[in-house]
């Protein structure tokens, strides 16, 4: 099953966000902090510290005689400066032997052999930042008892920004986050891109449809010839690999190359026999015509060069200027080559096409001389592997029907318009 770009796109948006979840998750329940001292002290300074900022300080605040031995209060402080909570802490303390913990308030007591340990209830399950735990338990002993050890554990949990693990999630739980938001914006805008993109092409399209509509109306021998040119010098531009854009411009401009034969009278247009000097003169100039008219295209690029300079020749004897070899404009270059192909392969009024051999020959010989020698392989490999009857047959509608031909955004291949 192959799935399109977007579809791509939401599924690995889908993993990777299931994938942060449960790194999250891992960062959160798996790796905590572990944190936890034994301090040993004078029980006047006594306390147990899991840091500078977290600890508990036990005071023996009163002690006493009874019946069966002694008893002493232990006053105990849970202080916590730190930044985040401690959880689940707990305290253990070394104890005599058969030591008897009568009085507590706000934690759970056990006593193991000698060893008390203290946890919280459920109300001080958690120390929190600035806010003192305080409880007291009496303990009854035989002896008088002072005790040598406390230790104090706590979890401290590594809420954002406090582990390395949850830094990261968190981070790259950012980084995604702002991915899937730029990926929809940038879907949004490329689909409005698209949208102005396609109702450009079809304002263009409609342009030249009525340009060449005046065209194919002077000439009507040469009806077709604007689409079939375009078609040759773009597939000429795609494999000499240029740019989309490139190719797509080549298009424009094959279209509109014989614009300024709207200027050529009809009866020299459209005259069977030889021409004489003046009427010669007269077809010619409609490539200066064609660069006047379409002076005001620039925003198409190439489309005024390639009508003013399909003619010259490569050796520099073509006209109007007599331009030599690369200095005529690349588009002017490509055009020539197909504008020539569909002159020897179409019928004119004054004679039948040529067979598929004598046009090869006709180009080849024109190589260096007539044409660009760069661009004259393109031409014949496409005259040899058939693309050009491709052509021919698609244009082979509008060639019959004059008052009917119409060029659509999808007459022009997907690959010459960029999307
Ligand atoms: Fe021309």
């Amino acid at each position: 099953m192959k799935l399109d770009k977007t579809t791509e796109s939401l599924l690995i948006f889908l993993v990777s966000f299931v994938i942060l979840l449960s790194a999250f998750y891992v960062s959160r329940v798996a790796v905590i902090d572990f944190v936890s001292s034994e301090y040993h002290q004078d029980m006047d300074l006594t306390g147990a510290r899991l840091s500078d900022l977290v600890y508990a300080t036990v005071n023996r605040t009163s002690h006493w005689s009874t019946k069966s031995g002694y008893g002493a209060q232990f006053d105990f402080v849970l202080h916590n400066h730190s930044n985040s909570e401690i959880n689940n802490w707990n305290i253990h303390m070394n104890v005599p032997n058969n030591s008897d913990i009568s009085q507590y308030n706000g934690i759970s007591v056990n006593v193991e052999k000698g060893e008390v340990i203290l946890e919280p209830d459920s109300d001080n399950l958690t120390l929190k930042r600035n806010s003192p735990i305080e409880f007291s338990i009496v303990i009854n002993t035989q002896e008088p008892f002072y005790p040598e050890s406390i230790s104090f554990t706590g979890y401290q949990r590594g809420i954002f920004g406090e582990s390395v693990a949850n830094n990261i999630v968190f981070l790259a739980f950012m980084v995604w986050a702002f991915l899937f938001v730029g990926f929809f914006v940038t879907r949004f805008n490329l689909k409005n891109y698209r949208e102005k993109q396609k109702n450009d092409v079809r304002i263009i399209l409609q342009s030249m449809n009525t340009f060449i509509s005046f065209i194919d109306a002077k000439d009507p021998y040469t009806r077709g010839h604007s689409r079939r040119v375009a078609m040759y010098a773009a597939e000429i531009a795609k494999r000499m690999r240029l740019s989309e854009d490139e190719v797509q411009n080549i298009y424009y401009a094959g279209l509109l190359h014989d614009a300024g034969k709207i200027s050529v009278p009809d009866a020299v247009l459209n005259k069977p026999g030889k021409l004489t000097d003046e009427e010669r003169k007269q077809i010619q100039e409609h490539t200066v015509a064609g660069g006047k008219m379409l002076k005001q295209l620039s925003s198409l690029r190439g489309i005024r060069e390639t009508a003013l300079y399909h003619h010259e020749r490569y050796d520099g004897k073509g006209y109007p200027e007599g331009l030599k070899g690369e200095s005529i404009p690349l588009y002017a270059r490509i055009v020539g080559v197909a504008d020539s192909y569909d002159a020897m392969s179409s019928n004119r009024v004054y004679r039948r096409h040529l067979s598929k051999d004598e046009i090869i020959e006709e180009i080849q010989r024109g190589s260096a001389t007539q044409f660009d020698p760069n661009v004259v392989p393109y031409m014949v490999d496409m005259i040899n592997d058939g693309y050009v009857n491709v052509v021919k047959m698609e244009t082979a509608d509008s060639d019959d029907k004059s008052s009917d031909f119409h060029i659509t955004e999808d007459d022009i291949p997907s690959v010459y318009m960029g999307f």
